[in-house]
């Protein structure tokens, strides 16, 4: 740290990518049908050119291929997800040990390779009959996920000590819940009140029981999207609060301060019953770390008609964005590192996902140059660096993504690799970013500064 241009020696340097995105091979050795699945079969407009996560980049079948790339990149860790299906095909009950299987297969590779797995238990895609029962909406979900969460805990202990409970459970609740842009498709506020506030405790006994069994560290993955006011207006300013609550604030306040923003109610609506107070004793079960996922930001207005948020998004027309139209902001990271210390605490960081979608073209001469990707990655990494020096306990980053890959509403039409995929051959071609961060990762972050 001593060097402002450059990262500590023990930065971890990573990739990340999830379960439904690349495997492939869904119903493979005995899994169960998992919501996704069912999802993209309804072939019901919500999925870009009616895309499937069927085979997706095969790395089911290809996982030692990509084990090897990771190993030229010179990654010193690897985020990746469990589908719960493989794993539990009913959601509950018996383990499928041929499920199993494929995870120690994998996460043998990587320890093999050096490189140390960060597991996440949930990234999106659940057992259907799950779903079926009521999803998370339902108040026993939270002891359905703790179950297989203690079962999965116990089952690969030996292989992994960096876990996650949830990846983005605001994602989860706003497309699933309100927008119904993914599984289970509705637009349902109060269902999406219960669902957040039961992922949370979902999260709370699955930290318990990793207490209880397992060895090494416990987080959870939280997306952020830092809100800045459109203007100094009163109005502005509340809908500004308001998003940020709903966004930001939802998932960290009860899981540091215990209690749930007080936003939230303009949205919900105001008298509702609330819930236990055991609820946010368990839900503040203490972690050993925070991922932050980190893409973009916005600029909010009061916008009086649309419900349920009544605010809106202004949109910067001279700033650039990628092709998922997410402006390119930098300092909104260095501003959200900073911010979830002030707010929270020293809690140790992890950058589990930050990267940029951008078409580059088909492989040319075996190589596809992507500078708009890699001044992204530079831009993010140095302000990551700033929030650094001004004293964040950051641990490390994890580009989103190692892989082209299925990026659910959108299919296959964005891609987000340091590594372009081929769907049609399944040939992987490292772009220039992967060379490029494979130099960063080789200098501790000096090439950075070059
Ligand atoms: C995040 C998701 C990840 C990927 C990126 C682009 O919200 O966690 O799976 O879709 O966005």
């Amino acid at each position: 740290m001593n060097n402002p241009a450059s990262f500590p020696r023990d930065f971890v340097w990573g990739a990340a990518t999830s379960a439904y995105q690349i495997e492939g091979s869904p119903l493979a050795d005995g899994a169960g049908i998992s919501n996704w699945h069912h999802f993209t079969h309804l072939q019901n407009g919500k999925i870009l050119n009616d895309d499937t996560g069927d085979k997706a980049c095969d790395h089911f079948h290809r996982f030692p291929e990509d084990v090897a790339h990771m190993q030229t990149m010179g990654l010193k860790a690897y985020r990746l997800s469990l589908a719960w299906s493989r794993i539990m095909p009913e959601g509950r009950g018996p383990i499928n040990s041929k499920g199993l299987d494929f995870y120690k297969r994998l996460l043998d590779q990587l320890n093999r390779a050096g490189i140390v797995p960060y597991v996440t238990l949930h990234h999106w895609d659940m057992p259907l009959a799950i779903d079926h029962l009521g999803g998370w909406a339902h108040r026993d979900s939270a002891h359905w996920f703790s179950d297989y969460a203690a079962a999965t805990l116990t089952q690969l202990g030996d292989r992994v000590t960096h876990w996650a409970t949830f990846n983005e459970p605001w994602v989860i609740v706003h497309a699933g819940y309100i927008e119904g842009a993914h599984p289970p498709g509705i637009s349902d506020v109060l269902k999406a009140r219960d669902a957040a506030h039961n992922l949370l405790r979902g999260h709370g006994l699955a930290v318990q029981a990793f207490r209880a069994e397992g060895r090494g560290q416990m987080g959870i993955v939280i997306n952020l999207e830092p809100k800045y006011k459109g203007s100094e207006r009163p109005e502005d300013l509340a809908a500004t609060a308001r998003m940020d609550a709903w966004m930001n604030r939802q998932f960290l306040d009860p899981l540091f301060l215990g209690h749930d923003p007080l936003e939230l109610e303009e949205i919900h609506g105001a008298g509702l019953p609330p819930y236990p107070e055991a609820d946010y004793v368990l839900i503040q079960e203490p972690i050993d770390y925070l991922g932050i996922n980190y893409y973009s930001r916005s600029v909010v207005r009061d916008a009086p008609g649309l419900a349920p948020f009544h605010a809106d998004r202004i949109p910067q027309e001279t700033a650039p964005h990628t092709d998922m139209d997410w402006e390119i902001y930098p300092d909104g990271l260095k501003h959200c590192l900073l911010w979830v210390k002030e707010r929270y605490g020293d809690i140790p960081l992890y950058i589990t996902e930050n990267g940029a979608a951008f078409d580059d073209g088909a492989p040319i001469d075996e190589r596809v140059r992507d500078p708009r990707r890699i001044d992204y990655l530079r831009s993010h990494l140095l302000a990551a660096r700033e929030a650094m020096a001004a004293g964040v306990d950051l641990r490390g980053y994890f580009a989103w993504s190692l892989l082209d890959n299925f990026e659910w509403a959108y299919g296959y039409a964005k891609r987000f690799g340091l590594i372009h995929v081929d769907y049609d051959t399944q040939t992987r071609t490292l772009k220039d970013s992967a060379l490029f961060y494979r130099e960063v990762i080789d200098s501790d972050g000096q090439a950075l500064w070059r």
